[in-house]
């Protein structure tokens, strides 16, 4: 009895010690990464002033505006919203999931989308996102390679679509050059706005320098993804995509890829 009690002791101990090391693991892990709350009091000035990212919404806009309306759609790693709110103002009727795993970010989407009542928020990672319906269109724009484990992301992406389903899919690949952002926006905005606008949007907007800075870090020590268009593409279609259409976007740092889920 004495022995199955202790033993019961020990396994209870090992399991906290697992524990520990799983909560140190995670906390190292964020420390390392980008503080995505942090980003998000400043993240809609590159919506603002950004011509690369309003390229991009341009390119979304785009592809929404070529489709039917869709039944469901998920934007995946979403943010601020921006992307949903397209989509809402496009398709009212549509089933809108925003999935955002950080607070900070969602608070902000869900101000912004407020005038808006077909969208669902989802408080979790992809990996842990429980959805009951089934998507015909996602969105996804440079958040994939902030996951864990892209090959099993992919494979979510996959089995979140309807057969058919449209996946709009933009991600961050090569490694972030802070120095090259900052003097490409810096001349964007001095030229556009004038030096004492420029100076200020770039004081409004230094934790979007500093958090830059922390995916770069995190890109060189292997926690975020980086990758070619060509190694995307390769994963997109092991994972069961077709791809439709694929540039190079942002700068060349990105990738975009438009994919139909196998039938
Ligand atoms: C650079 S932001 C992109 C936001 C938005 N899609 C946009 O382009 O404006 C990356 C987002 O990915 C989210 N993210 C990080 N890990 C995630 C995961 N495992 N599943 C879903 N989203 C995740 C972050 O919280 C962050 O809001």
């Amino acid at each position: 009895m004495a022995s199955r009690v202790q033993s019961g002791n020990s396994w209870s101990l090992k399991a906290d010690r697992r524990e520990n090391t799983d909560q140190n693991d995670a906390s190292r892990i964020a420390k390392q990464t980008a503080d995505w709350t942090a980003y998000a009091t400043s993240y809609d000035l590159l919506a603002d002033y950004n011509p690369a990212y309003q390229e991009l919404v341009k390119e979304c806009d785009e592809f929404l505006s070529g489709i039917e309306p869709p039944r469901v759609i998920f934007d995946v790693g979403g943010g601020t919203g921006t992307y949903s709110l397209l989509a809402a103002q496009k398709f009212p009727e549509s089933a809108i999931y925003l999935i955002e795993p950080d607070q900070g970010m969602r608070m902000r989407a869900q101000e912004k989308l407020s005038g808006f009542d077909n969208i669902t928020y989802v408080g979790t990672g992809l990996e842990d996102a429980e959805i009951s319906v089934k998507a015909d269109t996602i969105i996804c724009v440079h958040s994939l390679y902030s996951m864990p484990d892209q090959t099993e992301r992919l494979k979510n992406l996959r089995d979140f679509l309807e057969p058919g389903g449209l996946m709009f899919l933009v991600d961050l690949g090569r490694t972030m050059n802070v120095t090259d952002w900052r003097s490409y926006l810096f001349s964007h905005l001095t030229r556009e706005y004038g030096l004492i606008k420029a100076l200020k949007v770039f004081w409004q907007g230094r934790e979007i320098a500093k958090q830059n800075k922390a995916i770069f870090e995190a890109q060189k020590n292997g926690l975020y993804w980086t990758h070619t268009g060509a190694e995307l593409a390769a994963s997109v279609e092991n994972a069961g995509f077709e791809i439709i259409k694929q540039k190079s976007v942002y700068r060349d740092y990105s990738d975009l890829l438009l994919c139909r889920a196998a039938m």
